[in-house]
């Protein structure tokens, strides 16, 4: 294929190589002269291992130029790939400075094309900003998105010091897209890549970036807190994040992963605290662990907030153990929604079909019998009865048999914490907690 690259920086560099690599003719565009002079010379505008090599080999094969001119590089190509820098501005907020005026480029140059052209966003660049460049490239080209142009948002998962082998073999190549014949063409511009890929909707394609690298940056940290805590007690941190690594099932995996209620129950809130108490004892700070309790806290004041707010008064909750598919009350997050509505004078009706008051046992018993008496009060054993008499039913925990009845509550509001969606439960009265 024929493509463009806007920004011979870092990005634009290793892709104008390695696309050319993989047999695509590829014009390199920057306003700098000495970047477009490398290119030219078959030199790379930056130091990454192997890029020398390849800028080199690519030249020499013909297959990539550089040039000062968008109009130039855009009329001799079929899919542009915007990869100028997108710094923070002193308050912060991305500076899209280099991004506006590079799509006012290529929407000018778009006016003398007549065939179809991709414009793929490489750049980081927070949701929404993909349709502002649809508009400027509308505006300047007076052609149709969709139509004339289509803009795909395609971040790039590189990072500096690897960014050759992480381009050659990406975790994935991601592309949001709502047009067929562009995804098509991004397709065919990736199709030597070994990597799946994966189309989404644009804004989730924008954002997966900065979810990343935020991931990412959390990981290092909580490392880090955890090795100060281990040097502290004598343990050798990387043997024991070796091990840590190695649950591939419940910490290096999806598991907790997917946005939703609070944790609760009997282990995660009393170990995380003895975790960092043994940091305190240690005179050690832990940021990253202590704030894990107030995230906690906060998600529960989204909840109470959203029923307050609701417009009603009576309230179901269908499930109130800790978790789906046991009995277990202690530390059950939902308990102290509940009981600051009970507070504010909410009729609760609470159906859980593992939780049977009379059928409690153990330290559950004493749970409720000493912390939460009064929570028996509101618990029924009829589902039926639990929506019947409530406006608004907080889905807490899933079951089949709660999914299947609350597919038929008609104009009765749902309030998913679960992600218990469907076809069947959905529309105007259904609202998810972070979805
Ligand atoms: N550097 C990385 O490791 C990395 C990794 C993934 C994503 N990103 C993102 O990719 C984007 C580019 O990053 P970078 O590190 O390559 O930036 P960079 O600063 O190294 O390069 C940007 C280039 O764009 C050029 N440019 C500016 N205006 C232009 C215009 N109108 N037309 C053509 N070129 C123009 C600049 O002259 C410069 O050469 C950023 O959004 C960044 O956040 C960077």
């Amino acid at each position: 294929m024929n493509i463009s690259i806007f920004g011979l920086g870092y990005v634009g560099c290793v892709a104008t190589g390695c696309l050319a690599q993989q047999g695509h003719r590829v014009i390199g565009v920057d306003p700098q002269p000495t970047k477009v002079d490398f290119i030219n010379r078959g030199q790379s505008t930056i130091i990454e291992e192997g890029i020398a090599e390849i800028m080199a080999a690519q030249l020499a094969a013909g297959r990539i130029s550089a040039t000062t001119s968008s109009a130039e590089a855009v009329l001799k190509t079929d899919v542009s790939f915007i990869c100028v820098g997108t710094p923070p501005t002193a308050h912060g907020h991305l500076d899209l400075t280099a991004i506006t005026k590079v799509a006012g480029e290529i929407g000018a140059a778009l006016k003398q094309k007549t065939t179809r052209h991709v414009v793929a966003v490489r750049s980081t660049v927070l949701p929404g900003t993909r349709e502002k460049v649809i508009e400027i490239l509308a505006q300047a080209s007076g052609k149709q998105a969709g139509i004339d142009f289509a803009v795909v948002s395609n971040p790039e998962f590189l990072r500096e010091g690897t960014s050759v082998k992480d381009f050659i073999k990406p975790p994935y190549t991601l592309l949001g897209s709502d047009c067929d014949w562009a995804t098509e063409a991004m397709k065919e511009v990736y199709k030597g890549i070994d990597a799946p890929v994966i189309t989404t909707q644009p804004r989730v394609a924008e954002l997966m970036k900065y979810v990343c690298n935020s991931f990412h940056a959390l990981k290092i940290v909580f490392a880090n807190e955890v090795g100060n805590i281990c040097k502290q007690l004598n343990i050798d941190s990387h043997q024991l994040m070796d091990v840590f690594c190695q649950d591939t099932k419940l910490n290096i995996s999806k598991a907790y992963l997917k946005p939703g209620f609070a944790y609760g129950g009997s282990c995660l809130p009393k170990d995380l605290k003895a975790l960092r108490t043994i940091a305190h004892d240690h005179y050690l700070q832990t940021p990253v662990l202590e704030a894990i309790e107030r995230s906690n806290e906060y998600q529960k004041d989204i909840v109470f907030k959203h029923i307050l707010e609701s417009g009603t008064m009576n309230i179901g909750f269908i499930g109130l153990a800790f978790k789906a598919g046991t009995d277990d009350l202690r530390d059950s997050p939902i308990i102290d929604v509940i009981e600051r509505l009970l507070g504010k004078g909410f009729n609760v009706r609470i159906y859980d079909p593992h939780v049977h008051v009379s059928q409690l046992t153990g330290a559950n018993r004493d749970y409720i019998l000493k912390r939460i008496p009064f929570i028996s009060r509101f618990l029924t054993d009829d589902l039926a009865k639990t929506i019947e008499g409530s406006e608004l039913l907080v889905v807490v925990n899933r079951d089949a048999a709660s999914e299947k009845a609350l597919a038929g509550v008609g104009t009765k509001r749902i309030y998913d914490l679960t992600g218990v969606r469907s076809a069947a439960i959905s529309g105007p009265n259904y609202s998810g907690i972070a979805w």
